[in-house]
């Protein structure tokens, strides 16, 4: 199985300068803070879900793509028993340094490196390594934090990548994606795998199908005519300092279990939607009808809901709840539901229309399930905010064939597809009617960081220094 590729840092030269120089403007600054430098550069890409929000956690397929946005970290292995870890940029990014016994991954207070604490751990755990070798480590990440564009499972990836370099492991890409998508969880929030398995499955020049259990993924190529456009609403959501994520997938859970036993389905036997539909062989169409049918609007309580499923409270809590939703009182469970099943028909309809061979109708196609799945999250899904449906519809409104919010949502950025010809005018309408007026929440960012077409990259890899 194909491991992550590994490159000597100096033939990047030939390839990509800009990188190439990036690269060593960390070594030097490696040099300066530790004084030696770096072995090598690992690299994980951040990436934009074209469509399939919120429904890998309940085992259905999604459709992103790699971002060039990347977190990358230099690394040189010691043998101090500690880790030490800082960031390019001190001013936002605190150093820390710690003994390799006593990791600590503070769920309460989540920091940066954190989250690379959680990819360390992740291949400690699955390799068994009982000695692992310490490390000095100097991050740079130009993927925007909390946008949506997953700079976290970025930065739990390459942790991941550095740590099993470091130890000597060869990891297959598919095993890489699945150790650090569970790793992630340390910090709490209970996210499905897909932001791992692009990172470490891309291709540059293709976005995938990705689906799950097992993990596999397939090449869909994307219309020729069209480009897409990340913009950034710049509204900031921790997920992991909130519990609006980890609430979506227990009113999931629940939702899941309510209809099995709605439909005769064991209820201990299902954990996902997705398990609940192969079981009930049932069409999208069908499991929507028994949504439609089965579950009301008004929200559910907890009362309610150990009723219908005849468990108690610790059962409850056992089965759907976590450290941050444990308390929760109402839920949910039509609306939710709604969304998932709708929204993983959406990502098949779209790989059927990137298929298409009408150039036209595809593009438009494409753009209809867009702001169709940018609608169910908004009303449905209720993971969008303010900024977002006034974004994506002004993207819609200057040309874009659709535009949708990308990631976990509450904020960070929209994609848009938008066709070529009219990429200029789209941009520039973009630009005056939404980031000129937005002040303060400006600050500390550029224009190309905030708005910007992109293209699919590739994945994760390391560059070893000489
Ligand atoms: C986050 C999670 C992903 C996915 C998205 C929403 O990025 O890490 O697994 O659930 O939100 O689609």
């Amino acid at each position: 199985m194909a491991t992550p590729p590994i490159f000597q840092l100096e033939k990047l030269m030939d390839t990509d300068e800009k990188q190439h120089k990036r690269f060593s403007q960390m070594c030097e600054a490696f040099k300066q803070k530790y004084g030696s430098r770096p072995e090598f550069i690992a690299r994980a890409p951040g990436r934009v879900n074209l469509i399939g929000e919120h429904i890998d956690y309940c085992g259905y397929s999604v459709l992103p793509m790699a971002i060039e946005q990347d977190i990358c970290a230099a690394v040189k292995k010691t043998n101090t028993g500690e880790i030490r870890i800082c960031n390019l940029d001190a001013k936002n990014y605190k150093d820390f340094t710690t003994s390799i016994k006593n990791i600590i991954i503070d769920k309460s207070n989540p920091q940066w490196f954190h989250y690379f604490f959680c990819g360390f751990k992740g291949i400690v755990e699955n390799e068994s390594l009982q000695e692992p070798v310490g490390m000095d480590i100097l991050v740079h990440g130009t993927v925007p934090k909390n946008a949506g564009l997953s700079s976290s499972s970025a930065l739990v990836c390459v942790a991941g990548l550095a740590t099993a370099f470091a130890n000597g492991k060869s990891i297959s890409k598919l095993n890489m994606a699945d150790i650090c998508a569970k790793c992630e969880r340390y910090i709490g929030t209970q996210g499905g795998g897909m932001d791992q398995s692009i990172s470490f499955l891309a291709e540059k020049g293709a976005a995938k199908l990705i689906s799950f259990n097992p993990l596999r993924t397939e090449e869909v190529s994307l219309p020729d005519g069209s480009v897409f456009v990340i913009s950034n609403c710049c509204v900031e959501l921790n997920k992991a300092a909130t519990s609006h994520f980890n609430q979506r997938v227990a009113e999931c859970k629940i939702s899941t279990k309510v209809l099995a036993k709605q439909n005769g389905v064991d209820i201990t036997s299902v954990k996902t939607f997705k398990d609940l539909q192969t079981k009930l062989e049932a069409s999208f169409d069908k499991i929507l009808d028994l949504v439609k049918t089965g579950l009301h609007d008004e929200p559910y309580s907890r009362s309610e809901i150990l009723e219908i499923l005849g468990i108690s409270d610790e059962q409850l809590v056992e089965y759907c709840l976590s450290e941050n939703t444990k308390d929760v009182q109402t839920f949910k469970l039509r609306q939710r539901s709604e969304h998932v099943f709708s929204e993983a028909q959406r990502v098949l309809k779209f790989k059927e229309a990137c298929d298409l061979k009408d150039m036209q109708n595809k593009d438009e196609a494409l753009g209809n399930l867009m702001t169709a799945s940018h609608v169910s999250c908004s009303k449905s899904y209720e993971c969008s905010c303010l900024e977002l449906d006034q974004l994506t519809q002004l993207c819609r409104d200057s040309g874009a064939l659709g535009s949708r919010l990308t990631g976990a949502g509450w904020g960070g950025c929209a994609v848009s597809i938008v066709p070529s010809e009219k990429l200029e005018s789209f941009l520039t309408k973009v630009k005056t009617q939404y980031f000129d007026n937005l002040g303060q929440r400006m600050t500390g960012r550029t224009m190309d960081e905030v708005l910007f077409a992109t293209k699919p990259g590739s994945g994760a890899s390391v560059y070893v220094v000489n």
